[in-house]
């Protein structure tokens, strides 16, 4: 076995010239039912929020790793998306592993290839760094295992999956455990942390365990705001304090909720989520809209819908126009007529995602691309 040389500097850590390998990690999205908005720190939420592990809305990304053998930046990094090389997405994720380098040593001594997809069109308006960044940290924890200081472990350290996950996209920290993910520090629940998310899975009532979320696609245009700027029009936020003391209050209400398996109650304060989500947007200095004409009508029609047919339907909203609607599992043929007969028309090229509960990452086998789905509107 022939070992590498190490850097000029002989200080980078070089992995055996016979460790080159592959690893594939599937994660899914996640929504939020009480939100994050506004952070401090290295990523650090200023409340804690909750959020369902998505299914059908995931990023499936493979690692290839190699020895490196320039080491002219402090990464190396050849990233593809969809197949195709991508500068922006491959900046954010050089940054992303730089900042990784005190918790994985042996990033400095490899070469990375990394390509990334989503089960989901990049332009349906839905947040994908939840998915990406959550399958890339577990990516690269089971690299610690194969190459780096964890090889001591059977498996993976979800905690730090998390955590590191968290230091790509905030969200991203509550994709890595299945149905339910806590995230922030709470008097509500032992072990809670800014730094990562906990599962929350088995505290949660039956009915909520296969709850369905359709996602409608009110537009699928860039958002004009992105999430890092609206987290930091936060800081200065006339209702800033307001804010983060109702995300508590909500959030130990909804505990009890989720629960006892009060759905009313679940819909009643993820909708006003929602809604305090967007009127902060509303009022930000300076000001912005991210909801789309599309999207009020959406919730109006849901709204409606509910009254009429007492089935319990909920909306939430995510930083973006796009419409989640939340239902029990039962109600899947009512939801899908609603969807069919009234609120198709306000979405974009008729599109919806039927998405539901799942069961948070898993691995793929080499060479394996079966898990990955083909989006379609009336996908099941
Ligand atoms: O993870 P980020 O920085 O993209 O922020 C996500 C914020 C919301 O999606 C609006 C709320 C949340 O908790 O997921």
């Amino acid at each position: 076995m022939v070992t590498l040389p190490r850097s000029k500097e002989n200080c980078m850590p070089s992995i055996k010239a016979d460790q080159v390998g592959s690893v594939s990690w599937q994660s899914p999205s996640n929504i939020a039912l009480i939100k994050y908005w506004g952070k401090h720190g290295n990523q650090l939420p200023n409340n804690p929020s909750i959020s369902f592990t998505l299914s059908k809305s995931f990023s499936e990304t493979t690692i290839t790793y190699s020895p490196r053998t320039a080491f002219d930046r402090p990464i190396s990094l050849d990233f593809y998306f969809e197949g195709k090389q991508n500068k922006p997405f491959s900046d954010r994720v050089r940054q992303y592993l730089t900042k990784l380098l005190p918790s994985f040593s042996y990033l400095s001594g490899i070469h990375l290839e990394i390509s990334s997809s989503n089960s989901f069109p990049h332009s349906a308006g839905i947040a994908s760094s939840a998915s990406a960044f959550s399958a890339l940290a577990m990516a690269l924890c089971d690299i610690d295992i194969l190459v780096g200081d964890s090889a001591s472990a059977s498996q993976i350290d979800i905690r730090k999956a998390s955590e590191m996950a968290r230091l790509g996209s905030g969200s991203a920290c509550r994709s890595v455990y299945p149905k339910m993910a806590l995230w922030g520090l709470t008097d509500q629940i032992e072990q809670s942390t800014d730094l990562a998310s906990i599962p929350m899975g088995d505290q949660i009532h039956e009915v909520f365990k296969d709850y369905r979320d359709a996602i409608l696609i009110a537009s699928q245009d860039q958002k004009s705001v992105s999430s890092s700027i609206g987290h930091s029009l936060m800081q200065d936020h006339p209702f800033a304090e307001t804010r983060y003391r109702e995300a508590r209050s909500n959030l130990n209400q909804i505990l009890v909720a989720l629960k006892s398996g009060d759905i009313e109650k679940m819909g009643f304060i993820t909708e006003m989520e929602a809604m305090q989500l967007h009127a902060l947007m509303l009022c930000s200095k300076p000001n912005y809209i991210l909801l789309q004409p599309n999207t009020l009508q959406i919730i109006r029609e849901i709204k409606n819908y509910r009254k009429e047919s007492k089935v319990p339907v909920h909306f939430t909203l995510d930083a973006g126009p796009n419409v989640h609607i939340l239902y029990p599992s039962s109600f899947r043929t009512e939801v899908r007529n609603l969807i069919e007969e009234r609120l198709l028309i306000y979405c974009q090229d008729a599109k919806w995602i039927d998405d539901q509960v799942g069961d948070g990452p898993s691995k793929k086998n080499n060479g394996d691309k079966g898990g990955l789905l083909k989006y379609s509107p009336r996908a099941d």
